[in-house]
């Protein structure tokens, strides 16, 4: 996010735009926490994680009041127009304050990686690759002892994360929310893999689908092999971004300030095939990008 604000930003003075930061996104619109920013301001942030500008799941501005505060804010300082980096949550917020009247610009910025209109979200690229280094560290402790183990990645109703590492990983099993699994042909691929002397069997768990703990317990009563479980959690949301993540930051960054300046607005920017793409709210809300059925497929052939 830290390239996308920094993009947003000296995009913006190159234009002649002045602009400001809201500080705790929704909950600092809503206390008027807003702070000029400067072409320093975001010197030396390209590669660190998290935003410089902090964040908020805000419930306050889902309401009527904190909606109209939010409102009030922006007008009294005389903001001409907002960008918001986030996911589906973020894009909803934005729609209901074009609603009253408020320019905005959405850039997508999710580990989740699951909003239609751009091939990939700002911070996915990063998750999958701290998943992939912990799935790399984890088969060699799984290789070394004879161990099966299951990886939880995040993604309570979105499974990229878990597919893109668990293919990359090698990953012997990948269990996504999108897709419906059988806990009898699982623990038997665990068997079959253990028989033979595999020495390694790794599954890649999107937290949505089932309690990791449980799993591993049901498979080990089934099959008779112990299955340790680590939980990644929140070290998928930090960390240096990726290349592909700055990369991609820095171009939606800077298009969504040139955007709102030339008097765009309702929209998010993504990117598509590498093009910057634009998508309208409603659309960007009301569609999902599906799961590609084939690398799942692939991920299954190849973990066998
Ligand atoms: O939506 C992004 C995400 O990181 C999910 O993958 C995860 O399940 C969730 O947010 C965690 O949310 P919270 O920070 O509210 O615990």
């Amino acid at each position: 996010m830290n390239a996308a604000i920094r993009a947003a930003v000296r995009m913006g003075i190159d234009r002649g735009a002045e602009i400001w930061g809201i500080l705790r996104g929704f909950e600092g619109l809503i206390c008027g926490e807003f702070q000029p920013m400067e072409l320093s301001s975001v010197s030396g942030i390209i590669q660190r994680g998290g935003t410089v500008l902090f964040t908020a799941r805000s419930e306050h501005f889902k309401t009527e009041e904190g909606l109209r505060l939010a409102v009030d804010q922006i007008q009294k300082t005389g903001v001409e127009g907002l960008i918001l980096i986030g996911g589906d949550g973020t894009l909803r917020g934005a729609i209901a304050l074009e609603e009253r009247g408020i320019p905005t610009i959405g850039v997508p910025g999710s580990i989740d990686d699951d909003l239609w209109g751009t091939d990939h979200t700002i911070g996915f690229d990063t998750a999958v690759n701290t998943a992939l280094d912990a799935i790399d560290k984890i088969r060699d402790t799984a290789t070394s002892h004879e161990r099966s183990f299951i990886v939880e990645v995040m993604g309570r109703t979105a499974g990229y994360i878990a597919l893109m590492a668990g293919l990359a990983g090698g990953a012997e099993y990948i269990l996504i929310p999108e897709l419906p699994y059988n806990l009898a042909e699982l623990a038997a691929a665990n068997q079959r893999a253990h028989s033979r002397q595999k020495r390694h069997f790794i599954i890649v768990l999107a937290e949505g689908v089932a309690d990791a703990y449980g799993l591993a317990q049901e498979i080990a009563r089934r099959t008779g092999v112990e299955v340790k479980v680590t939980v990644l959690g929140y070290i998928q949301r930090g960390g240096n971004p990726s290349a592909f993540d700055r990369y991609m930051a820095s171009r939606l960054g800077a298009s969504a300030v040139e955007q709102l300046l030339d008097g765009q607005r309702g929209q998010m920017v993504g990117l598509v095939q590498d093009r910057v793409a634009i998508t309208e709210y409603q659309e960007a809300v009301s569609r999902r990008r599906p799961i590609d059925q084939d690398l799942y497929r692939l991920s299954r052939t190849l973990g066998l």
